[in-house]
């Protein structure tokens, strides 16, 4: 269909799941065991409703934010995901041209079809990209991985740390497909692993094949203060689960922090983002103010992201809506989901009673214990 008659992400997602080859749905869409973390991180937006206020100006209305110091058009910004070229030949790329044009910002993964230098080399030089890091298990390789982030731009590292080894993703195991050289980023194929790279993906499915080099020995006493010595840069720990790790976080002074279960692609039954978000916000509200906290995972309407601010959240990301939207129309397609969630953020905001996001408060969202469906 015309990319007008695209009403929605939903839609999106539609015409998507038409178009794209069986190995890339099967990679994109595929969770983990029987997606159970999947479909309930969307459905927990299901238990929160608003709490709308009245009789208050919203004629002007600025939906506009920062994450880490740096400006946002809206709350939301691009979750790394990899692979972007098993859906368009421009992958990554037509994200970044978006985003700029939309004024949002993109986390590049680090298994993005395209290299980090193309990405940013694509970018305008005013455009804000953040890094997500799948720290190497060599320190020495990590390192220089990062300060080649830091010399090419980019302004956050968000290091990833609920993929130490793959989910169980059966659909994308199942998909009896190899990945070509021209659908993996470049860092494969330099390293010389491009064969065992292949053999891996046979055996564990693209995303145990993606994380076989990973470190599984990561902690908070050594990790972040490694980090911290190596780059200047904001870090930001993405793949936070529960309150008492976010509490911990705080302590280990990180500049944020994103909940997420990686989009329910690695542990099966790890709780939805926006139900620790609701947690966190219960049981240790001094956290938002020694950090920026994130979630990602299931959001797919302007009102998830106005749940999750008012919550406390300073940003929401997205991951599959993306790959579906650049996999289906290009550029252009990603330009109009962003549009779309802009319109329906500013909509929300107005019918809650906002007219910025520092009016949006967690007593504007009630969890509700009966159940919608
Ligand atoms: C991901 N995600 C991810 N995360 C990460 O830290 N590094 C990565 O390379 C990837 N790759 C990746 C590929 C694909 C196909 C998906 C769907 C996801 C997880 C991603 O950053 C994010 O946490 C989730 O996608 C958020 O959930 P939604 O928005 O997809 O529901």
């Amino acid at each position: 269909p015309p990319l007008n008659r695209i009403l929605s992400l939903p839609d999106m997602e539609n015409v998507a799941g038409q178009i794209l080859s069986h190995k890339a749905l099967a990679y994109y869409a595929s969770a983990s065991d029987d997606e159970m973390t999947n479909s309930e991180n969307a459905r927990a937006f299901t238990r929160f409703f608003f709490r709308a206020r009245v009789m208050r100006p919203v004629a002007q209305c600025d939906p506009s934010t920062t994450i880490l110091g740096f400006k946002s058009s809206i709350p939301i910004f691009v979750s790394g995901a990899a692979l972007a070229k098993l859906g368009h030949p421009d992958g990554e790329l037509n994200i970044t041209r978006a985003a700029r044009k939309e004024g949002i910002i993109q986390m590049v993964s680090s298994n993005a079809s395209f290299s980090a230098a193309d990405i940013i080399g694509s970018a305008d030089h005013s455009q804000t990209l953040f890094f997500q890091l799948y720290k190497h298990r060599d320190d020495d390789i990590a390192e220089k991985r990062v300060r080649e982030m830091e010399n090419l731009g980019y302004k956050a590292i968000f290091l990833t740390v609920d993929a130490i080894v793959a989910g169980n993703r059966e659909r994308d195991i199942r998909s009896p497909w190899v990945l070509e050289e021209q659908e993996t980023g470049p860092q494969y194929f330099e390293a010389g692993t491009s064969d065992e790279l292949k053999d891996d993906v046979n055996i564990f499915g693209t995303a145990g094949a993606l994380v076989a080099n990973d470190d599984r020995d990561m902690t908070w006493e050594k990790t972040i203060p490694w980090l911290r010595r190596i780059t200047r840069l904001p870090i930001v720990i993405k793949g936070i689960q529960c309150v008492e790790d976010a509490v911990l976080a705080a302590e280990a002074k990180v500049d944020g922090i994103l909940l997420s279960n990686h989009g329910g692609r690695q542990l099966e039954y790890s709780l939805p983002p926006l139900e620790v978000l609701h947690s966190l916000r219960q049981q240790r509200p001094e956290v938002f103010s020694k950090l920026e906290v994130y979630i990602d995972g299931g959001v797919r309407r302007g009102t998830d992201v106005v749940k999750a601010v008012c919550l406390g959240a300073k940003a929401v990301g997205l991951g599959r809506p993306f790959l579906y939207a650049q996999s289906a129309y290009g550029e252009p397609g990603v330009s109009k989901i962003i549009q779309i969630l802009r319109r329906e953020i500013v909509t929300a905001m107005r019918l809650v009673g906002a007219s910025t996001i520092q009016d949006l408060r967690p007593e504007m969202v009630q969890r509700v214990d009966w159940h919608p469906h």
